[in-house]
Order: C-alpha cells, then sequence, then structure tokens
C-alpha cells in the first residue's frame, strides 16, 4: 500500500512538472540561465513585479510560466532589465511569449557608454537618444565628455565666458586632420547645455537607470576655457578655441593657484547638478612644455619640492581629489593620471589598451576598462574601410569588440578591481547622430556581452545571430542607422 502511495506521488510530481524545451528565444546579452517550457502565454504587457532584496542589485528572475509574467528584482533597476528582457523576447515572439524562468545579472556593476558632444555639438534629442540605446543595452553610466579644445559645452554661472565665447570655434577642419591642404570648412560650430538641460538630462538618465558621469578635462584639452579665461594658461595667451584635432600645448597652468581655485568654482556647479557618486576628471594628453617654461609653474615645483613635472600633473589631480571627496564625490580619470603618482581612491580608466587599467588594479586602484583597442567605437568597422564614412583610423569589429577579456592575466586579488568596462564614442569625424549611430550599432552590443555575461564568449556566431534576430529589428524600429557589415554573406569584417 505504501509503496503505491509513493508510486503515485511521485506520477503525481513529474506530471505537474512542465517538461523542459529546446530554447526557442534569444536575448541580448545572454543571460546566465534561461530555461523554456512546454507552453506559451499571450502577453498582455502587464507584468507582476517584486522586489526581492535577497538578489543582487541589478539581478532579475523572469517568470512567464503563468499568464502573467513575473518579474522579481533586487531593486527597481534589476526590475528595469527584467523588463528589457520580456520585451526582447515579446518582440520576437509576436507576442506569444513561451513559458520561460530566466535568471540574470551582470558580471560588471559599472558599464558605460562615453558620447564626445565638444568635438561636435548634439542637441538634447540626440543625447536622450544615446541614454535610449544605452537602456536598450542594459548600460548603466553616461559619461557625458564636456569640455574640450575644440569647445566648452556646459554653462557655468560663475565663469559665463566659458560658454559665451569657449563653447564657439570659428571653423572645422575638412576632412582627416592629417589632410593638411583640404584646410577648414569657415563655418562658426557652437553650442551648449544650460545647467536646467543637464538636469533635465541627469533626470532622463536616472528613469532608465543610469547615472551620468560628467568629465571636466583637466589639465590638458583646455583650450577652449584659456580662450575665454587667458589668465589660467602659463602664457596668458590670447588663445583660441580649436578648429582641428589633436594635442594642443597650452593646458591650464599648474604653478597658479587661480586656476586651482577657478576648478574648484567649476566643479561646484557640476557637483550641484550631477548627484553621482563619480567625476570624470580628464587627465589625458596633457603635453608639459609650457609648463618647463612657465615662471609660475617652476615656482610651484621648487615650492613642492618636485623634480619632474609629471609630478604637477599629480599635484592638479590630487588637489581636485581631496576637493571633491570633501564633497562626499570620487574621481575619475584617464590612464595618463597614473604617471606621477595617484591616490589609491582615484578610479583609473584604461584607454591606451587595457595596459594601464592593469598596472592601476596592480596598484590597488579600482579600474573602468575602455581600451582603444576593443571599445573605441569611433574606429573603422572593417579592414577595407569600403562603405564607411571618413574615421579617425583603426580597425575594431563587432568581433574584436566581443572578443575582449577584461580579466586577461590578472590574478583573483587584482581581478576584483576591475569594477567596468566602457565604450567611448569620440566624434572628430562624427558630426551628426545618425553617424553616431552607425558607429555605435552593433558594436554596444558585443560591449553589453562583456558587461553582463560572465560565462565567457565562445560563440562569436551564435552571438551574432542572436543579435540580428533579437536586437536588428529594435534597432528598425527604432529608425536607427546601424552598420550590417557583420550579418552580409560573408560577413565583412
Ligand atoms: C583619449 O582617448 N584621449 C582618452
Ligand atoms: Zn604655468
Amino acid at each position: 500500500m505504501k509503496f503505491y502511495a509513493i508510486l503515485l506521488a511521485a506520477s503525481m510530481f513529474v506530471a505537474c512538472t512542465p517538461k523542459e524545451t529546446e530554447c526557442t528565444v534569444a536575448v541580448v546579452p545572454q543571460p546566465v540561465s534561461v530555461t523554456q517550457y512546454e507552453g506559451s502565454h499571450k502577453y498582455s504587457g502587464a507584468v507582476v513585479t517584486r522586489l526581492d532584496k535577497k538578489l543582487g542589485e541589478e539581478e532579475y528572475v523572469l517568470d512567464t510560466r503563468r499568464a502573467r509574467p513575473v518579474i522579481t528584482g533586487g531593486s527597481a533597476a534589476g526590475i528595469y532589465y527584467g523588463k528589457v528582457t520580456l520585451g526582447q523576447i515579446a518582440e520576437q515572439t509576436g507576442g506569444e511569449v513561451p513559458c520561460l524562468l530566466i535568471k540574470d545579472k551582470p558580471q560588471f556593476a559599472y558599464r558605460g557608454a562615453m558620447l564626445d558632444c565638444c568635438r561636435h555639438f548634439f542637441p538634447l534629442e540626440d543625447v536622450k537618444k544615446f541614454i535610449d540605446i544605452m537602456a536598450e543595452h542594459k548600460l548603466n553610466v553616461f559619461h557625458w565628455h564636456l569640455t574640450e579644445d575644440q569647445g566648452w559645452r556646459i554653462e557655468i554661472k560663475k565663469y559665463p565666458k566659458l560658454t559665451s565665447v569657449g563653447s564657439v570655434r570659428k571653423c572645422t577642419k575638412v576632412g582627416h586632420h592629417r589632410d593638411v591642404e583640404l584646410g577648414f570648412d569657415g563655418i562658426e560650430h557652437g553650442g551648449f547645455y544650460t545647467q536646467d538641460e543637464c538636469r533635465e538630462i541627469v533626470a532622463y538618465a536616472a528613469e532608465r537607470h543610469i547615472t551620468v558621469v560628467p568629465e571636466i578635462e583637466m589639465p590638458g584639452h583646455a583650450s577652449a576655457a584659456l580662450a575665454a579665461y587667458p589668465e589660467l594658461g602659463c602664457t596668458g595667451g590670447p588663445y583660441e578655441v580649436i578648429c582641428n584635432w589633436g594635442i594642443y600645448p597650452d593646458i591650464f597652468c599648474a604653478g597658479k593657484d587661480t586656476v586651482i581655485r577657478f576648478l574648484e568654482g567649476v566643479l561646484d556647479e557640476v557637483c550641484d547638478i550631477f548627484p553621482g557618486e563619480y567625476i570624470h576628471i580628464g587627465g589625458d594628453e596633457a603635453p608639459r612644455d609650457r609648463w618647463k617654461e612657465c615662471p609660475d609653474c617652476q615656482a610651484k615645483m621648487k615650492e613642492l619640492g618636485y623634480e619632474s613635472e609629471a609630478q604637477l600633473q599629480s599635484y592638479i589631480v590630487n588637489t581636485i581629489e581631496a576637493y571633491l571627496n570633501a564633497k562626499g564625490r570620487k574621481i575619475i580619470g584617464w590612464d595618463e593620471i597614473l604617471e606621477g603618482g595617484v591616490s589609491q581612491s582615484a578610479t583609473v580608466m584604461s584607454w591606451r589598451g587595457a595596459k594601464g587599467g592593469k598596472a592601476a588594479a596592480a596598484l590597488g586602484n579600482d579600474v573602468v576598462m575602455a581600451p582603444n583597442s576593443h571599445f573605441y567605437f569611433d574606429y573603422y568597422q572593417t579592414a577595407s574601410r569600403e562603405g564607411e564614412p571618413l574615421g579617425i583610423g583603426g580597425h575594431l569589429n563587432l568581433r574584436k569588440a566581443y572578443s575582449f577579456d577584461p580579466f586577461e592575466d590578472l590574478d583573483d586579488e587584482v581581478k576584483a578591481h576591475i569594477k567596468g568596462i566602457q565604450a567611448n564614442l569620440w566624434t572628430e569625424y562624427i558630426a551628426d547622430f545618425d553617424n553616431a549611430e552607425f558607429h555605435l550599432l552593433p558594436r554596444l552590443a558585443a560591449l553589453s556581452e562583456v558587461a553582463w555575461n560572465a560565462g565567457g564568449r565562445t560563440d562569436y556566431d551564435a552571438f551574432v545571430e542572436r543579435v540580428r534576430k533579437v536586437l536588428v529589428p529594435e534597432y528598425e524600429a527604432a529608425g536607427y542607422t546601424y552598420a550590417d557589415f557583420a550579418f552580409r554573406n560573408p560577413p565583412v569584417e
């Protein structure tokens, strides 16, 4: 009798367990686990959402085994990502959502994309579109590059000439910067974001669980600021907002205390606008030629007992870091901030390949990997460059972006300092947003895959198929311009 009761219970149990079937849905990025069961439900758009603090903040579970899908998230962000995944599935199945149990969480807490709004100014609607695209790829940090040699793009009330003078250049280089003979277009290029507009962007991003990290460049890439306030340079100017692309010798003077006071004044307003933890202070490509000749810079070196001008760069970075730390913020800077010494609380953004990031992580600094080798999406996407608009150079196809291993050659202790990855879109040669989309898509999907999927990226062809099935229809529905090189037969690489 007992024996039959057990058999009966076992058979009931089996009968109640939905049968697992082969997975028919695609998701980008690939979730940690997807289990598909027999059956499906017509999706009405209604979902049940639940918070479960036991899950990681951005972790979610999506359960579509009942008519109304249930999304459980560790926070509102987790629930948001569950909805993005459900949207991808509903879209590709025409709303007939199969019975699924999906569990997912990101590999990295920092999943960034940078837009350079200085080399070319992008209207607010384009900035919002960039944020929309990020959200569709489950990224969460918008790095907004706001100051440059070619234009200062953020209103600072204490220093109005930064925008009245510094946001406008007289002309723009025609062709590649190597093509000297092509000269300049003679057309004024300008634009800036008011503080209200910046706040609008912060709010727009926050609705999509994206934090904005503003970048205020120092000490280099400062020509626009110097054009506005020449007393901040070593020579006193005059200076111009630059029409060409490249690296320029006139940078903020490291010897004048008024420069530090100026930067603090700018950052006071920046911190009032942007509530996020990080402020990006740039730090890249700052030639020290002027500092070598400048009596103020040399006097500062003597005062501080420095032997090299590189230490002056550290002096600026460390002074500004202390100022921002006192306001409860953290700095992040390009990997040059390592030169001359940097405090351990600074986060290093590795752009000259991954080596700066590895060195920084070994020193105990937190790192965001944004290597030009894999994530500079202004680079060309094919070897032949056929069918591509004029670009800065390089060769970075979808396969290459997908192949990035953020932990290559790192031991476990050092690995813990890699906080995330980021794509950078510099815009010297990208003057309109269609072109920006062409450069981002679908490479941003590869970045997203690396940012979320800790399981290793071993099947590039399957990844391309998922992108084709899930994201390409989304791109088309949204009217985005995307590069189709990876989807051609044969693919163009
Ligand atoms: C950089 O690309 N100069 C950070
Ligand atoms: Zn100086």
